[in-house]
């Protein structure tokens, strides 16, 4: 253990430049000597954050499969444990770190173990270096851009065992064709791009994600269609501003909104994306939304506050009133579109004012569903040195009053639809009873109803019986 030298460590004030506006794309092959490596073998893979993470972690499965390992059910039992990480907030560090100490006595029982760290608290420093001192049981650490390369770490440590710690603060590559396994037989992540440039205040994600990268047009549509071949039949579309893409190619024109078309035009029965935001979601983009009915009529626009002032400070570059004009221009190209976002609160500098001013953005935005959380300072972001004076009750109490706010707005759009006949695409059982099924309408509104479980994974029109806060039931009408 020990031998770091030859391998890199993260540094958050590299990772902040954005100087090559030129983005190389490699496609990636598993190397044959990796293939085997892990038969007979199991690995458990723990996955923390956004969809983006989900996608990498689908990618992280497709290698260790490609090289032979298989899903183990139990952590006691395999023999790769990894944890694809995420650094938005304090907790979601909180949750991993008590996690790896839970963790630690299983390597004990098992020596041969290989337990791996990846993901965005990878790309932090002070964190790699409290892993380094605290945390002797991870043997390997790699980053976002690097994900392609754990198979060689593998085989390193098989070969000698060594601690690796191997992550690139630099602006970032597109690598292809890194095989997939999608978790969902019928709906599908596609990464349309990677990473960010906004740089909002608060945000660690331009740090850990490296510099803002689209895929080509023709690797994304190529995708798809072959997705369509293998029977999905809803694809997501992910980005952290999807409505950026296509603003680093050297050769400008082709957009999100020419992208979106595009694939609306290759037939796959359901299109959803995310995330947008609200400064670069154009109008061509809007007006396509309203043209294809594949595109699915449910817009997640994360906001953030309805104070100018906040705004300001965050760096999100609109204004209350510029947001409320496109979720105006949304409503009529997309006649019932339900709209859901993300809210921050106590933000430094969040006066009483700031926050009844997102309360009223709120009311007049009639979200139907949000995320919303406590400002959490992040090293290395400017917002963490702006002074913060609230107390924690404080946070708590503006929490729980914008919360009540939102559910009321959740309940209201699920209410909407009672009586309606609804088409979903049927997910699974329900969790809490295996008799009734579970899936989401267009409008991403989960419903629960019962049936036989052949339908799983076809669609079903669905007429709602009953509206409840966080879902709605109903009786099958007609299968189609
Ligand atoms: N790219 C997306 C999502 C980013 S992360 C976007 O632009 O909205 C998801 C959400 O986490 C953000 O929308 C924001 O509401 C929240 N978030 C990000 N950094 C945070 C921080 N330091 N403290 C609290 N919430 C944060
Ligand atoms: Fe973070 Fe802002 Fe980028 Fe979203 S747009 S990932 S909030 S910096
Ligand atoms: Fe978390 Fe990284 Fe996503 S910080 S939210 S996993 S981009």
């Amino acid at each position: 253990m020990g031998k770091l030298s030859k391998y890199q460590a993260p540094s958050l004030k590299e990772a902040r430049k954005r100087i090559n506006k030129d983005t190389k794309h490699i496609y990636y092959e598993l190397d044959k000597e990796y293939i085997g490596l892990g038969n007979g073998k199991t690995y458990l893979l723990k996955t923390y954050g956004c969809q983006g993470n989900l996608a990498d972690s689908e990618k992280i499965s497709g290698l260790l499969e490609a090289m032979g390992y298989t899903k183990a059910t139990d952590d006691s039992e395999s023999d790769v444990i990894i944890f694809n990480t995420c650094a938005i907030r304090e907790n979601a560090e909180n949750r991993v770190f008590g996690e790896l100490g839970r963790i630690k006595s299983l390597k004990k029982a098992r020596p041969g173990m290989i337990m791996a760290l990846c993901g965005c608290m990878a790309q932090e420093e002070g964190i790699v270096e409290e892993i380094k001192k605290k945390y002797h049981q991870v043997d390997i650490v790699f980053g976002t851009h690097n994900i392609h390369m754990l198979p060689s770490y593998i085989a390193s440590i098989y070969k000698r065992p060594s601690r690796i710690i191997d992550v690139y603060s630099f602006e970032g590559d597109i690598i292809e064709n890194v095989p997939q396994i999608h978790d969902h037989p019928k709906k599908a992540w596609v990464n349309i791009m990677y990473g960010c440039d906004e740089f909002c205040t608060y945000c660690i994600v331009p740090y850990t994600r490296g510099k803002e990268r689209s895929r080509l047009p023709k690797d994304i549509i190529d995708e798809v269609k072959d997705l369509i071949d293998k029977g999905y039949v809803e694809v997501t579309l992910l980005g952290q501003n999807v409505n950026a893409y296509g603003k680093d190619f050297l050769e400008k024109g082709y957009t999100f909104s020419n992208l979106l078309e595009d694939l609306a035009l290759t037939g796959i029965k359901r299109i959803r994306f995310t995330t947008s935001h609200p400064r670069d979601l154009d109008d061509e983009t809007i007006a396509v939304m309203g043209k294809y009915p594949n595109i699915m009529p449910h817009l997640h626009l994360p906001v953030q506050s309805g104070s100018n002032k906040i705004l300001k400070k965050m760096n999100r570059k609109y204004t209350k009133e510029e947001y409320l004009e496109k979720v105006e221009k949304l409503r009529q190209s997309v006649p019932g579109i339900s709209l859901t976002t993300d809210i921050i609160v106590a933000f430094p500098g969040e006066t009483e004012e700031d926050f009844e001013a997102t309360l009223d953005l709120v009311r007049k935005a009639r979200f139907e569903g949000a995320y919303t959380f406590i400002y959490s300072p992040r090293e290395g972001t400017p917002a963490a040195t702006y002074e913060n004076t609230l107390t924690p009750d404080e946070k708590k109490a503006r929490l729980l009053k914008l919360n009540d706010l939102i559910n009321e707005g959740f309940y209201e759009g699920n209410k909407r639809f009672e009586g309606e006949v609804v088409n979903v695409l049927v997910d699974g059982t329900s969790d809490k009873d295996p008799n009734m099924l579970t899936g989401y309408t267009p409008h991403e509104k989960v419903v629960n109803f019962p049936g036989s479980k052949d339908l799983i994974g076809k669609f079903v029109n669905v007429k709602i019986k009953k509206a409840y806060s966080w879902h709605l039931r109903g009786e099958i009408v007609e299968n189609n």
